[in-house]
């Protein structure tokens, strides 16, 4: 019965990778009622989402359960602060409880020592196999090396966790990729190529301790670089290394108050700021909201990541431009496939072996495409998939 509905979920997966470019989609609709719990969760209280499975197997027979094909799954994410991780928390568990796991989901509310204790309690109550979307990716070293005692293999959730040798694995969306398909729309609604210019722009990446924020920085400046050297593209506030553009915790509020900044000082008097280059949908929407109260030119392109009901109701309301669309179904499904091959001994699919060194040698990694979401494709691409449904953007 567990295989059968495994392959029926691979098989959903194997039609959704034609669409999405990745290993799967299996077609839960767990994102909707996960993006309702996301805006529930704005208060930043954080609980445990253990299953009631799962304090039976901590009293149960962990050994049955391996016979059966089942076993204990720990699923760490960073926060419910931002809609993605509850829409990857809520799809991994019910494929993982669909493939015949039993699962064992945290969430840390962005603090690492909580996420800390978390895997250390997962460790210590039978987990056989841990999932991590790391808060700091370099904060979880010691933690791990209880892992790798008890022979307790690792994958790094999206983001890669880092100088450690206790990770067997790493799945996440081409990280680089989705910085140069932001620059790639700045140029091209921008006409780099072609247009006179200069045109204004504003840089704001993420999170410091986020490997990830370099990837996707450093993809958009490869793209971006050249017309800055050309002097196309002008950054007014002369803010353009990652250190000053990073946003600490990814947070709305940062990205915000430093935009606030930046055009009290370059554009108060009128002078027309072309686009904002943003890592990311929650710090977009913080560079909408100071725009909104401080800017009275004309909008600009302005980017983003991760298609976030807020930010797609913005995009129809033309106050952002893109968002990257990295469909958590397509991912949850590729790591449930991963699980269930470690998990019965095997070795995980990868499709990348150069990419990600974490200090310690290069993680085998599963890469999924994301592509990018604007006003003319989102129906398609967010609605007809089922992502979200047409009330959700409303
Ligand atoms: C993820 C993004 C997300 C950001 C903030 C990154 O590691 O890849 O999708 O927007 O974290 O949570």
């Amino acid at each position: 019965m567990k295989k059968k509905l495994l392959s029926m979920i691979l098989a959903t997966a194997m039609v959704a990778s034609v669409l999405t470019g990745c290993g799967g989609n299996s077609g839960s609709s767990g994102s909707t009622a996960a993006s309702a719990d996301a805006s529930d969760s704005a208060s930043g209280t954080e609980e445990s989402a253990d299953t009631a499975a799962d304090s039976a197997a901590e009293t149960g027979d962990a050994a049955a359960d391996t016979a059966a094909g089942g076993g204990k799954v720990g699923v760490a994410m960073p926060t419910k602060d931002l809609q993605r991780w509850n829409q990857d928390g809520s799809n991994m568990q019910a494929e993982l409880e669909a493939a015949g796991y039993e699962v064992d989901l945290q969430y840390a509310a962005n603090d690492i020592a909580t996420q800390v204790s978390q895997i250390e309690n997962m460790i210590n109550s039978g987990c056989q196999l841990l999932v991590i979307a790391s808060i700091d990716g370099d904060s979880l070293g010691t933690v791990l090396e209880q892992a790798k005692e008890k022979n307790i293999p690792v994958i790094a959730y999206d983001r890669l966790i880092m100088n450690s040798d206790a990770v067997s694995y790493y799945a996440t969306f081409d990280n680089y990729m989705v910085g140069t398909k932001q620059g790639e729309y700045i140029r091209d609604q921008l006409d780099l190529d072609n247009a006179a210019g200069p045109f204004n722009i504003e840089l704001v990446t993420g999170d410091p301790g986020d490997n990830n924020a370099r990837y996707f920085f450093g993809g958009a400046m490869d793209v971006l670089q050249p017309y800055i050297d050309a002097g196309k593209l002008v950054v007014k506030s002369g803010q353009t290394d990652f250190e000053t553009v990073a946003t600490a915790n990814w947070s709305t509020e940062t990205a915000q108050s430093r935009m606030d900044a930046i055009i009290s000082a370059n554009y108060a008097d009128g002078t027309k700021l072309d686009a904002v280059l943003c890592s990311n949908d929650s710090t977009a929407l913080g560079v909408e909201n100071s725009l909104e109260a401080n800017y009275t030119g004309d909008w600009p392109i302005i980017t983003g990541q991760d298609c976030d009901i807020a930010n797609v109701k913005n995009m129809i309301a033309g106050k952002q431009s893109m968002s990257i669309f990295k469909d958590t179904r397509t991912l949850a499904s590729k790591v449930v496939e991963m699980v269930d091959a470690i998990m019965k001994g095997g070795e995980a699919p990868v499709n990348d072996t150069e990419t990600y060194d974490n200090g310690k040698g290069v993680v085998p990694s599963y890469l999924c495409e994301p592509v990018f979401a604007d006003v003319n494709n989102y129906k398609e691409l967010l609605v007809d998939s089922g992502y979200y449904s047409e009330s959700d953007l409303q």
